[in-house]
Parts: C-alpha cells; structure tokens; sequence
C-alpha cells in the first residue's frame, strides 16, 4: 500500500496528510463575519478542519460586525447557513455542536474604539477560557480599504501588547487595485504588523490541484528534465467561467479580469508551473521562487500591449444551460456604458534561461460556455518523416494538462496506433483522477490555508515582493488599455470568447486547445448519467473539425454518422422547405441521432460563421461502446423516451 508523503517540515506541509496533528490553539477573530465568505467559505472550512481533527481544543472564533446579532443568533444563523455551504458528504451534528458552541459574536463598526475595546476584552476572556495562549488570528474579510483602520484600533486597544503568544492577520483580496495602491496598501499594514505576522490569502493557492503543480513537478523524475525551452512548445492558463458577475457588479465594475483573476490567481498557478526547484519546501525557499519568477517576465510596453493582449466584455446571450443571459453592461450596478473587461487574454514570455522564447498564453472570462481551469503543457511536435508514405498525415505535439477544475486531475494525451492492418494514429491518453485516486471529501480550500496560517506556515501565502510584481506585470496593461476605447461587447454570454483571443493564438500558428470537461459532454441529453470513464473515453475520441460560413455540416436526407459539438461560431438548423429553424451557438450540439441509427438526417445544418467543433464519429463512438455495454442499454432507453427511436444493438455494430 502507498504511504502519504508527509513534507519534510511537518508544520509546513502544503497538503494535508491524514492524521495531522491539531494546529495550533488561538482566538480566531473575524472583521465583516456577518458577510458572504463566511458563511460560504470560513465556516465550512473552520466545520472541515474539526471534522478532520484538525482544530485544537484550544479555539474559538469572535465574529465582529456592524450586524445586530447576539452570539446566540450568530451561532443560530452559522447553524442554518452551515447546512447549506457544507462541502461533506454527510453532516456531523456532533462536531458542529462543538464548533457551534465556540462562536461568539461582537457587534461593532470598525472606527469604533469603545467596540475594539470590549473586543479586547472579550477576546482576553475566552483566551483564559480556551487556554489558547494568548496567540490571535485577526482574518480580515472585508475590504482592503478598512485593513489600516482596523489595525490602527488593534493597536490602540492594546492587543499587540495584551498578551504573550502570536498575533497574526490574514488579508483578504483585492490587494491593491494596481501596482501604487497595493504598494501603499503594503506600506500601510507594514506599519502595524511584521511581514511574518501578514498571510496574504489567494485561494487558489488552498486548491489541491494547483498545490499539486510543485508535487507533481519536483516529485516525479520523469518531466522535469523536459520542463524547459528545449521541448516545451508552449503552456496555456485557461480559467472560464460560466457565471457573470453574480450580483457584485459594483465590485466588479472597479476590478475586471485582469485585476480579479489574472494578477493574483492565473499569475500564482504560473509562478508554480514555471519555477525553479526550491531548496525546499520550506516557506521562504518557495516564495523566493515564485518571486523570481514573476520577475523575470518580460515587462510589456504600450505597443507589446497591443499585439500580446486581448480584452472582451459580454453582450447579451445564453447561460451555460441555455437559459437568456444579460450582457454585462445590464447586470445590476453595472453602468451602462462600462468599458470593464470581462474577458482577457495575454502572451507572456519568461524571460530567463528555462523559458526564454517560450510563449506563456493566458485567458479567462466570465459567462463562457464551461467553468473549467486548466493548464496545458505542449511539447515540441516529433518529426513526422518516419510516417511519409503511411496514411498518417499530421502528429499532434504531446500535451500534458492539469485539469485543475471541475475536473480534478492530471492527463497526458499521445498518439497511439489503432488496432488494424493499417498505419493509423489516434489520440489516447493516461489520466490521473483525483476522484479516483483519492477518496477524501471535498475541502472549500480555505482549510490549508487557514490550518498552515494558525501553524505560522506561510509557504501558501503571499509576500510583499511577490504582490508587487505580480502588479508590475500587470499594470503596463492596465495603463496601454486605459488609453484606448475598447469595442464592447465583443463576445456573447455563454459563448467561448471573443474572436481575437483566438487570434492572438493563431497568429503564431497555434491554437487554444479546448478541454471538454465531462460536466459539459454530460450535457447531451444522450450522455445523461454516464459513468466518468466513458466520457473520458468519448472525449478522447472527439476530433476538432473546422468549416467556413456557409458550408453544410450536414444535409437533409444523408445519412450521417457524426454527432457535432460546437466550439466555436454559429449554424442555421434549415428545414426542408429552406426556411430557418433554428441557430444554433457555443455549447449546443446536434447529429447525435446519428450515432444511434443509420437513419437519413431530418435537417440541414449550415455554419453561419467560421465554425470549431468537436465530432464524434459512430466508429469511435461503437468502439467506445463496446468496451462498455452496460451503458448501452441506459442510453438505449434515454434514445426510445427522447428521440422517439428504437436503436437495435447491430446498428451499433461499426458499419
Ligand atoms: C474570485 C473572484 O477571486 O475568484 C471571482 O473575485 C471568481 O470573480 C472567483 O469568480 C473564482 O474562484 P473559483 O475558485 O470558483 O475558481
């Protein structure tokens, strides 16, 4: 049986091994409790770490907030909230109660000091209770502009002073709102607190699967000696989102996509992806990596903006479930005429001798088709002279992808040769699945974070240098997109992003490579219920196809053997008398009665634009079903109750 590998220094390891010690005793307090991460995030996550033992007996949490709540009715609405947030498969009435009774409420608004004052005591009061040391974790969940506020009355009331034991905060994003003002947030806190004592918080970094990026590159022999310019082509960041902005549109109106995803998130996925080994996993030895990094990208100027980046915002359109979606521009407290992007792209380069030359593309929006973040690695293609005079006419470069969400895992895609006489390849793969390998319940991802902070861990954490740099990247961009008008909406709710974006890849004779994730293929009605590893079979057997505006996909009365996922672009659906039924976008599917029966199909499709769609053809589909005639007759059934059709198992047989 495989052990778990418990990091060398047991307080700093970044995962959470089975039978970890308790963290440290303390008070938790949290300024803004009465708001949405709490009940979403901290609360499941505080509900996690005691399900797992990894509280102390030692704790407790004080929520402050300008709310009226008593600590009863606190307690009261963390009880009826945590029913709803909680990630575990079952709940733990017993471990709840006893998370439950360690909550307290304050009330107070944050320039109040008489309210510090009786935090403060309040605080001294259940550190005698809960013999928690004197230690105290200040989190921080509100916005960045009170954090110098809130320290300043920490300070007056005394707390640095109050007690012996640590005293720690943990600061919420957006930190900084560019590269001035996230150095004048830094001078800020620096004025209260030590850089030891500040855990910057980025959630991404509390994600299993973006941890694993460093496990996976420095404990396995196998890429790293490939993990350079040499035969790395290059790496792609996608994060898509299918909500829009979710009622923060105030919020989000300040930020867009570049401050609220690229520079924090997609920047610190990409400092672990292209690092230098640490010396360990010490926390010092890792950030200092990560911080080399992020310097050695190459600084853009207005120009190198330009041509390097794109930016969208969506218009009207469709959610991911074919529901009608607003544009962005009529979401609520959204101006009308707002130019904040929704959707960005962008081609870094690294400049430093492992990646030099390497192109790095990143990309993401809100309202996409999918919620998929992924990480691919594409190697330099092999020459493919072994294969003139074969029916082979093109190789795919090898592609490594860290499928970081809704899918958790880790694929390599190959070719390999299909059973036969003939010399002919096909994209297979070897795929580690978290929910395969692993059966632990889903974690929020707050729990590491806050486990290591309350340890004094700061391995996932970031430093002042790392925040700033991370701005410098950004800010060029921010200042080049200032200066120019953009033509917003430039892509539709639900869609894959505007054109450009793939433009910017294609210039450069590549393309985004587009993960169907097994949430979106479950989609088709067809495919309702399939176990995971058919998918995964189906969506290797998917094959990109292109068409130009006005090509027939398909045409009445043929008969068809293709199913098609649209990509990208749009399709007219036309009856037989000429007229047009339906247009078709992103996301939407159709042939799929193709698969089934050897039928003439019952309309034309045409494409109305420059079309990307995924194909699954009925020889890979039969073959893919052979191997699984369990799910046969389950979508048998689905194909008699939906498409009113009989499918007789030898038109399965591959004709
Ligand atoms: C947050 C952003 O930091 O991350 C949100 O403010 C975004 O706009 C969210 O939706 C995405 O997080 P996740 O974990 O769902 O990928």
């Amino acid at each position: 049986m495989t052990q778990p590998i418990v990091f060398p220094n047991a307080g700093s390891a970044s995962m959470l091994p089975a039978a970890q010690a308790p963290a440290e005793p303390c008070i938790l307090v949290i300024f803004g409790a009465s708001g949405d991460l709490t009940k979403r995030l901290l609360m499941p996550a505080f509900y996690n770490l005691a399900c797992d033992h990894l509280l102390p007996e030692q704790f407790a949490i004080v929520g402050i907030a300008m709310d009226e709540f008593t600590t009863e009715s606190f307690r009261g609405k963390m009880s009826v909230d945590i029913k709803q947030f909680s990630t575990r498969k079952e709940f733990d009435a017993k471990t709840w109660d006893w998370l439950c009774s360690r909550l307290y409420y304050a009330q107070g608004k944050f320039d109040d000091n008489a309210a510090f004052g009786s935090l403060r005591d309040l605080v001294s009061k259940l550190d005698q209770q809960y013999q928690a040391r004197g230690n105290v974790l200040f989190y921080m969940a509100t916005p960045p502009s009170v954090f110098g506020l809130i320290s300043d009355n920490l300070d007056k009331a005394g707390f640095k002073t109050s007690s012996a034991g640590w005293k720690r905060i943990i600061v919420e994003k957006p930190f900084g709102n560019d590269l001035a003002s996230a150095i004048a947030l830094n001078r800020e806190i620096l004025k209260y607190w030590t850089e030891s004592q500040i855990y910057r918080i980025d959630h991404y970094l509390g994600k299993e699967t973006v941890q694993n990026i460093i496990a996976f590159r420095f404990s396995n022999g196998m890429f790293e000696p490939l993990w350079n310019r040499n035969f790395i082509d290059h790496v792609q960041f996608s994060v898509a989102e299918a909500v829009g902005v979710e009622g923060r549109g105030a919020y989000y109106d300040r930020s867009g996509v570049l401050r609220d995803m690229m520079q924090n998130h997609m920047f610190q996925m990409l400092a672990y992806l292209c690092m230098e080994p640490p010396t360990s996993f010490a926390p010092e030895s890792v950030r200092n990596e990560k911080s080399k990094v992020l310097e050695a990208v190459r600084i853009m100027d207005a120009e190198a903006v330009r041509a390097n980046t794109v930016r969208g915002q969506y218009g009207p359109g469709r959610t991911s479930d074919g529901k009608p979606a607003p544009g962005y521009r009529e979401e609520p407290n959204v101006p009308p005429q707002s130019v904040t992007e929704t959707f960005a792209a962008a081609k870094l380069f690294i400049d430093n001798w492992r990646w030099l030359g390497v192109p790095i593309y990143l990309r993401s929006g809100k309202r996409l088709w999918k919620r998929g973040t992924e990480i691919v690695v594409q190697l330099k293609s092999p020459p493919d002279v072994v294969f003139r005079g074969t029916p082979v006419e093109s190789l795919e470069p090898n592609r490594l992808i860290f499928h970081i969400q809704p899918d958790q895992g880790i694929e390599l895609r190959f070719q390999a040769k299909t059973p036969g006489p003939e010399m002919l390849l096909q994209n297979v793969n070897m795929r580690f699945d978290y929910s395969q390998a692993f059966t632990a319940s889903r974690a929020v991802g707050y729990e590491v974070l806050i486990y290591n902070c309350m340890n004094g861990d700061a391995t996932l954490f970031s430093r002042t240098d790392l925040v700033e740099t991370a701005w410098q990247i950004a800010q060029p961009i921010l200042d080049a997109w200032k200066d120019e008008r953009p033509d917003f909406p430039n892509y539709a709710a639900g869609s894959w992003g505007p054109k450009a974006a793939f433009e910017l890849i294609e210039r450069d004779g590549r393309k985004w490579v587009e993960i169907l994730n097994r949430e979106t293929l479950d989609k088709v009605p067809l495919f309702e219920g399939a176990d995971p590893q058919l998918l995964a079979s189906l969506i290797m057997a998917l094959k990109p196809v292109v068409f130009q505006p006005g090509d027939v996909v398909i045409r009445k009365g043929d008969i068809g053997r293709e199913l098609y996922l649209i990509s990208r672009g749009e399709v007219e659906v036309i009856d037989g008398s000429g007229h047009v039924v339906a247009t078709l976008g992103e996301g939407s599917f159709f042939g799929e009665i193709a698969l089934l029966t050897s039928a003439p199909r019952n309309a034309t499709v045409r494409a109305k634009s420059y079309c990307d769609f995924f194909m699954l053809d009925k020889s890979n589909f039969t073959r893919v079903l052979r191997d699984r005639p369990q799910f046969l007759k389950s979508m048998m059934e689905i194909a008699q109750a939906r498409y009113n059709v009989i499918v007789e198992e030898m038109l399965l047989e591959d004709d």
